[in-house]
């Protein structure tokens, strides 16, 4: 096959693609919140109330349109009474999943809607219900976000914030097949609906709640949570029927190996790299599996997917704790995140919400910190995040791909060529991924029901599979102008360098 087609009718938008997709997620966990997010007033590096300056710059690049926080499996051993005021007097904790290091709960809530403000993104916070009472949720909320003199409003007062803050996601527990209390579903459906019920609104905030979901393919999990809802089917153009929690989550992580030897970031075969891609693929055959459950109880789709956590997870780079869960990012990284991408915007219409794992030094991070310079390096993932933005609450367009060869990968044929598009605000965006790690690839885009006045590409690639950034090498991997896009008779034809990523935004006239 020589040839790959991708038509694309610009005059047909399909669901809208919520910005929410390209969520981020901060746990306490390795150097995820302190010397990553967080050094505190007194650091060296510049910082703002103790918010590192740099990362919320590097962040804000990428308009990131909520955060969740504080994990993660450490979100059910999380007490949020411990983390308000003075830092001085906070009780300490064990951070039992995550190297076992004491927490001393410098960061807590005030600190993360102030990370949330400097960002200018929606909070996303993950409430305890393994450990946690119900009675905890009700007041945290209500510290959050009431107006008024209410007990908790006036404690937040007296911790020095007036105004409550606007929290318009709420997470019912996190994997609470695992961490989060070893429940089976059936019981975590009925506390799911009670911890959600005390989650309340107030003065004005609207929640939005999410109940911990399952993890990959366990469809079982997403039937009972979608049956504890009780009948949905009201016809479409009824007010559609108040439910204690709104969505339901979804965790899926790529790795190579096994949850013992998931393979490493940087030392991969070719074949590793085929292997990594495939797995990426997966999601969309979960989004598919679980959207089929969650429409057979849900036939408008009002009940949200939630894709909480996703990305790559290697073994941790050598030399560090293994309970930090720190790994370096390549270019094959980038490529796993806009084979999601991809997915998430295709299923524009269940897939309301997703959250990349880890935004700096965990799993797959937009930005790395060195823990001795303090130097932050852009991963390629990053900059897949960056290229992408123009996604961001855009109408999906459906990209009907003809010609793509394919490669024998793990028993199945993995599509070398992955592709999606939408249309904003008088342009059209297209995202290109070419899997293929030696051979470049020519693309058609046929264009079709809008006149196209103008393009620009650009493109993130690399010399090798596995080039990334370091602070001695920051720009190893970082996007630059796509040139090799040339008018054909049915549109553009756009040639993809061998292992790459490539986004092409069309003016329409
Ligand atoms: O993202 C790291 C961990 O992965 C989270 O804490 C947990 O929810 C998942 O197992």
């Amino acid at each position: 096959m020589d040839q790959t087609t991708a038509v694309i009718d610009l005059d047909l938008p399909g669901p809208r693609i919520s910005r929410h997709v390209y969520g981020h997620f901060a746990e306490h966990l390795g150097r995820c919140i302190y010397g990553g997010f967080y050094v505190g007033e007194d650091s060296d590096v510049p910082n703002v109330r103790g918010i590192r300056t740099d990362v919320v710059e590097a962040l804000r690049a990428l308009h990131i349109p909520n955060l969740r926080w504080p994990g993660g499996c450490f979100a059910d051993d999380y007490h949020w009474r411990d983390g308000i005021g003075p830092r001085d007097r906070r009780p300490r904790m064990v951070n039992s999943h995550w190297g076992d290091v004491v927490e001393d709960n410098a960061f807590g809530t005030h600190e993360f809607m102030d990370l949330c403000e400097l960002l200018g993104t929606d909070a996303y916070i993950s409430g305890n219900v393994g450990s946690g009472t119900v009675a905890e949720m009700s007041e945290w909320i209500e510290y959050l976000t009431r107006a008024d003199d209410s007990p908790m409003a006036a404690l937040r007062r007296e911790n020095g914030r007036d105004e409550p803050w606007k929290v318009p996601f709420f997470g019912i527990g996190n994997e609470a097949w695992g961490c989060g209390g070893n429940l089976r579903v059936e019981q975590f459906a009925s506390l799911a609906r009670q911890y959600s019920t005390y989650v309340r609104d107030h003065a004005g905030n609207e929640v939005y709640r999410i109940a911990a979901g399952a993890s990959d393919d366990d469809l079982h999990w997403t039937e009972v949570l979608m049956q504890s809802f009780g009948p949905l089917d009201a016809p479409a153009d009824a007010a559609a029927p108040a439910t204690p929690f709104q969505g339901v989550s979804l965790h899926y992580y790529t790795m190579t190996g096994t949850w013992q030897d998931k393979g490493t970031a940087t030392e991969f075969t070719e074949d590793e790299w085929y292997l990594a891609l495939q797995k990426a693929g997966f999601m969309e055959h979960l989004l598919t599996r679980h959207g089929q459950v969650m429409d057979r109880y849900d036939p408008h789709r009002r009940v949200g997917l939630v894709v909480d956590e996703w990305g790559t997870w290697w073994n941790v780079e050598p030399g560090t704790n293994p309970g930090f869960l720190y790994q370096q990012n390549t270019l094959r990284d980038a490529l796993v995140a806009s084979v999601h991408l991809d997915a998430f915007h295709r299923h524009a219409d269940r897939v309301v919400m997703a959250n990349i794992a880890q935004t700096v030094n965990v799993l797959q991070a937009m930005l790395l910190t060195d823990p001795e310079s303090g130097a932050l390096v852009r991963t390629p993932s990053y900059h897949v995040f960056e290229m992408s933005t123009g996604h961001h609450d855009a109408d999906s367009l459906a990209v009907h791909l003809d010609g793509v060869p394919t490669r024998a990968t793990d028993g199945a044929e993995l599509p070398l060529v992955s592709a999606s598009a939408s249309v904003k605000d008088g342009a059209a965006l297209v995202s290109l991924s070419n899997l293929d790690a030696a051979a470049e690839r020519t693309v058609v885009l046929d264009l079709r029901g809008r006149e196209v006045t103008g393009h620009r590409g650009r493109v993130l690639t690399a010399p090798e599979l596995a080039t990334h950034n370091t602070p001695e090498a920051p720009d190893a991997v970082a996007p630059v102008e796509l040139a090799a896009i040339r008018p054909h008779t049915r549109g553009l034809e756009v040639t993809l360098p061998a292992h790459s990523y490539a986004t092409v935004r069309l003016d329409l006239a």
